[in-house]
């Protein structure tokens, strides 16, 4: 059995995707969290953020990433915000093996503008607001981001085909997987 592995960083930076992929090379489990609360509480995210406000979505993260903290063999995709609530980056480093997407924020707002509607914290917002909200809130999770055990720069993975190459790299990365 080997530890898990988190995959943390803002929206936008490829948890999902790269996630999945390198799941797939290392022939892991893969659970998205985002997608596991939507089924867990039958409500998209952006229907919990609408009616039920954030601060209940962000119990619901914590309870069910308690929950799911301990399994082995599992990639983990974390939400945006979910290391960085309460002692979430804590728990998580002690639990697992922890990555850390790292982009900028302007390739982040880019990359954000084309998939802005299913994400609530940023629907409305127009290409001037998403910049200043990354760069805003992308400061203040930073340095939890940063806690992370394995950090990569994630600026030039801009293609299905460099991010099928970088899950394959990263699924080599010495540390990686590591035996319980
Ligand atoms: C959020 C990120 C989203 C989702 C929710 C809030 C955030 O996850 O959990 O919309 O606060 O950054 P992704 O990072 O998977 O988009």
């Amino acid at each position: 059995m080997y530890r898990p592995i988190f995959l943390v960083g803002f929206m936008g930076s490829g948890k999902s995707t790269i996630g999945r992929r390198l799941a797939e090379c290392l022939q892991l489990r893969f659970i998205d969290t985002d997608t596991f609360i939507e089924t867990r509480f039958r409500q998209r995210v952006v229907d919990m953020f609408a009616r039920e406000g954030e601060e209940v979505f962000r119990r619901r993260e914590r309870v069910v990433m308690q929950e799911l903290m301990s399994m082995g063999d599992t990639v983990f995709a974390t939400g945006g915000g979910l290391p960085c609530h309460l002692d979430m980056m804590e728990l998580l480093c002690q639990a697992g093996e922890t990555v850390y997407f790292r982009s900028s924020p302007e390739v982040l707002a880019a990359r954000l503008e084309l998939c802005k509607r299913t994400r609530p914290t940023i629907q409305d917002k127009s290409g001037a607001e998403l910049l200043e909200f990354t760069q805003r809130t992308l400061e203040l999770r930073e340095p939890i981001y940063m806690q992370a055990r394995h950090i990569f720069d994630i600026d030039e993975i801009d293609s299905p085909e460099a991010e099928a190459a970088f899950a394959q790299r990263l699924s080599q990365h010495p540390g990686l997987l590591v035996q319980e």
